[in-house]
Formats: structure tokens, sequence, C-alpha cells
């Protein structure tokens, strides 16, 4: 692998070595997963920030997500490709890389699957009532059948179902509620790009009027300033009397204290939230203890075979990087 770093300092006409790689992630596996695979280039692995910022100098590609701050890249001057782990990648800025010559791959599709899983499985565990009945299990309290129709189990198939992005995650998800018989409505920034299988598509110009049709608003969008506080008073007001809304898009996609209105005045019924602004959510945030917000530790991209997924990225990543090619799932 040639360096190609502009401004790097003494790595500009290094010769080319056995790049090391640096995992850096608080429980992601991946190391032992490299090892699996025979190690095909070296490696360390960190798991907290400070450790990261000891050893970032010795890393020419870095594996990371949560662990990354915009200051390491400056001392960080071997460091020629990060892999993110996350296929989200607001938390990189765009400007810091093309500045320090520092590639930047997402992982976006590596959680498809999962996300769209478990943007489901929010749905239902509202829909059927599953997280009130594991509440009522710790009491043994027998809630048995309702005659509330604003408490009873519901049934998916015939409601109108809206998920505001449809890449890689929002097109599975359309399918998978496809699968339910709901009328799946998808939300996009360009709306001309295609239907991903939704029976209708839409710009997010379209999305006042769309909400107001919605029995659940489900968000798998990237964050951008487009979609910074996209679920506003505003936004949040336009949704249909009694609609839930599961959000495992960026906890900032969404202006909490409007939720919260939303849920007390009735606007909403449910909230499931995979995300939220503060990670980890606060301890004095009244979204724990609401009743009608069913939180879930950002895991809905987790599966057991994440790292493989990712690693499998990196390694063609790595050949591109050697080869002079655009990367897989370049960001910068
Ligand atoms: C998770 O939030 C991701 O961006 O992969």
């Amino acid at each position: 692998m040639a360096s190609d770093r502009p401004g790097g300092g003494e790595g500009v006409n290094r010769p080319p070595t056995t790049p090391t790689i640096c995992f850096a992630h608080v429980a992601y596996q991946c190391g032992a997963r490299w090892e699996a695979r025979g190690a095909p280039l070296p490696f360390f692995e960190v798991r907290s920030l400070p450790e990261l910022e000891a050893r970032i100098g010795e890393a020419d590609v870095l594996v990371v997500s949560g662990l990354w701050r915009n200051t390491l890249a400056a001392a960080a001057p071997r460091l020629r490709l990060v892999q993110s782990l996350s296929a989200g990648t607001d938390q990189y800025d765009r400007a810091v890389f093309q500045a320090h010559g520092i590639r930047l791959a997402s992982a976006a599709g590596g959680n498809a699957k999962a996300v769209s899983e478990h943007a489901l499985a929010l749905l239902l565990g509202v829909t059927r009532n599953l997280f009130t009945a594991r509440d009522d299990q710790h009491r043994q309290h027998w809630s048995g059948m309702k005659a509330d129709f604003a408490v009873r189990e519901d049934e998916l198939a015939g409601k109108t179902a809206v998920v505001v992005g449809t890449g890689r995650i929002g097109s599975r998800l359309i399918r998978l509620l496809k699968a339910l018989e709901m009328h799946v409505v998808g939300v996009r920034r360009d709306p001309a790009a295609g239907t991903e299988g939704a029976d209708e598509v839409h710009g997010l110009d379209a999305l006042p009027a769309v909400l107001a049709r919605a029995d659940a608003v489900i968000l798998v969008c990237p964050l951008t300033p487009e979609t910074t506080n996209l679920m506003d008073a505003a936004r949040l007001g336009a949704m249909k009397p009694g609609a839930i809304l599961v959000n495992c898009a960026r906890g900032r996609v969404v202006d909490e204290a409007a939720l919260l209105g939303a849920l007390d005045s009735g606007r909403l019924s449910a909230a499931a939230l995979d995300v939220t602004v503060e990670e980890p959510l606060p301890p004095e945030s009244p979204l724990w203890r609401h009743p009608r917000v069913f939180i879930t530790p950002h895991t809905a991209g987790e599966t057991r075979k994440y790292e493989d997924n990712v690693l499998d990225m990196l390694q063609e990543n790595l050949r591109r990087l050697g080869a002079g090619e655009p990367l897989l799932n370049q960001v910068a």
C-alpha cells in the first residue's frame, strides 16, 4: 500500500510497509474475528478513548465508530483509512478527513438486516403489548384482555406505515412490512430514485401530508442537516392521533421535548426508541419512566455476525486502497 497522504509529515516519502490495523471499540470482537481469518495484516485492539488517543499514532488503518473524535486525526500521522464500524457517519467531519488525506468508508449495508428486523420488532412489541406484558410479569399481574381499544393489542395488516429513509435498511423494512400486509409509504430525499417495493414514495417536503395518514412512522434515515429535528413539534403535531413513532435512525432526528409533549397530549400513543439525543440516556431524562416510551440501548444494528460483516468490507477496502480504487461505501 503506497503512501498517498498529502501533508503527512514524515509519512509522505515512507517506503511502502505492511500496514497496521487498529480495532477500536468498547465491545466488538474485531481482533478475535480478524485472528479467525488468520490475521491477514498485523493489528492491535483498544477498548477506550484514552487507549485510542495513546496509540492512534501506530495505526495505518483504523476500524472505529463511537470512539472516534475528529481531534484524533492530528495525532495520527500514519493513518490512511478509517473503516467505520457504523453505517451512519455523522460523527466524522468530512473536512478533517480531507485536510489530513484520510479516506473514510462507512459500514452501510452491514446492519441492514439487523436494523430492519429491530424496527419491526419494536413496532410489534408496541402493537402486541409485549413490553407492558413483561412489566406485568415482573409484578405477577395477569392483565387479561382489554375492553378499552386504546390499550388493546392490534394487528398491522391494513394499517399504514411511513418509512423515512429508503436506503438498505429502509428498503428491507419495506419488504418486511409488506409481508405483514401493511400499506407502506416510503419517504426519501429523491422520490424519483424508486419505490423500493413501497406502495407509494414521496419526498421529504410531502412529509406533513403523509404523516397525517400514518398509523406508524418508522425513522431509519441518516442524520443529515435535512433530517436533524425532522420530527419537530409541527411534524409530530401533523401525525395521526394515536399513531406510533419508531426511531432506529439517530436521536437528533426527533425533538425529544416535542415528543414528550406529543405523547402527553395523546397525539402519539407510543414511541419506541433505539436512539436518543444523548447516549447513554441520562438518568434524569423523563423518557426513562414514561409509560408509553419503549427504549432499546442503540442496539438495533447488533448481531453475532456483525464483526464479520464489517471485516468483509475492510478486506475489500484494503484491496481497493492498495489498487488505488475508490472504496466500497466511500464517504470521504
Ligand atoms: C448504528 O447506529 C450505525 O450507524 O451503524
